[in-house]
């Protein structure tokens, strides 16, 4: 019998850095399972993109990592979760890669928040194409009607944390300004805010400078810990999956941007010394 060798990784897909906050939960929560990262820094960021640039990114990118031998993809960026997700699941990967798997990071969020019996409002913070999306209040509300969903795009957050880093003024004040303007959204509709979800994984690289404007009362969900939380059932449930992955702890980090670059942000960021290497994404798409 000849045994088959586990030699897939899992993906990890984002516009640029903000994914990095969901890979570092899993590698954390997987050390043995191997993991690839790659962040399309050249063309972050992609919450004020069309929805047709957005889709045509994001397959490239996924398209990218599973011929780097992935099994399973995993888009650690809401924007792209919100918007291309199902088009691609439903009209690409079925064609292409009918054997791997894409999952996004919307959907176990919404789980998350909809179980617990609180909260009953909830604020979503999130790039202009995620919140234009409806896709967070329209999928608690039909869950859960009771729960009142507040939404404010902050339209250039994601941008200036790419840019100028999580440390600049400029960046916690447009970030604080937003949770403001949030609050006002639901103060305006008679409310408070039980809860605030960062619905952009570049939010959590700020976390703190959120956390430390909102109400003593009101929970911040944290993703990361949410999305591996869901890698695990969902590992679980698919033993066939899990088996073809391999276990000896690898992390590649893989950027469209200039390598050095983001190598020494992503270390600035995440606090541990990261080593990006370049990939070029061929813009036409050539099936395997
Ligand atoms: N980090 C991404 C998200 O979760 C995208 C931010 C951007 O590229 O605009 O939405």
């Amino acid at each position: 019998r000849v045994l088959v060798e586990a030699t897939e990784m899992i993906g990890v897909f984002d516009s640029g850095y903000g994914g990095l906050t969901i890979f570092r939960e899993l590698i954390k929560q997987f050390p043995e399972h191997s993991f690839v990262y790659l962040g399309d820094n050249a063309r972050a960021p992609y919450g004020n993109k069309t929805p047709e640039e957005i889709t045509e990114y994001t397959k490239q990118g996924v398209d990218a990592l599973l011929k780097k031998g992935c099994t399973l993809v995993i888009l650690g960026c809401n924007t792209a979760s919100a918007v291309a997700l199902r088009e691609l699941q439903q009209k690409w990967l079925p064609i292409t890669w009918a054997d791997r798997k894409l999952l996004g990071i919307v959907v176990p969020t919404i789980e998350q928040i909809t179980e617990t019996t609180s909260p009953i409002s909830v604020g979503i913070l999130g790039t202009m194409r995620t919140i234009e999306s409806h896709a967070y209040k329209h999928e608690i509300q039909k869950r859960n009607p009771n729960i009142f969903v507040y939404e404010y795009a902050c339209i250039i957050l994601a941008g200036i944390i790419e840019t100028l880093g999580s440390k600049n003024t400029e960046v916690v004040h447009e970030a604080q300004k937003s949770v403001q303007a949030l609050l006002d959204v639901a103060g305006s509709g008679g409310g408070t805010l039980d809860a605030v979800l960062l619905a952009c994984t570049h939010y959590e690289l700020i976390a703190d400078s959120i956390a430390a404007v909102l109400p003593n009362a009101t929970k911040l969900y944290h993703q990361p810990s949410i999305v591996a939380k869901s890698l695990a059932d969902y590992l679980q449930r698919h033993t066939e999956i899990d088996s073809q992955i391999d276990k000896t702890g690898k992390r590649i980090y893989l950027t469209t941007g200039n390598p050095e670059e983001v190598s020494q942000k992503s270390t600035d960021f995440i606090g541990e010394t990261i080593a990006f290497e370049l990939l070029q994404i061929p813009t036409t798409l050539v099936s395997p």
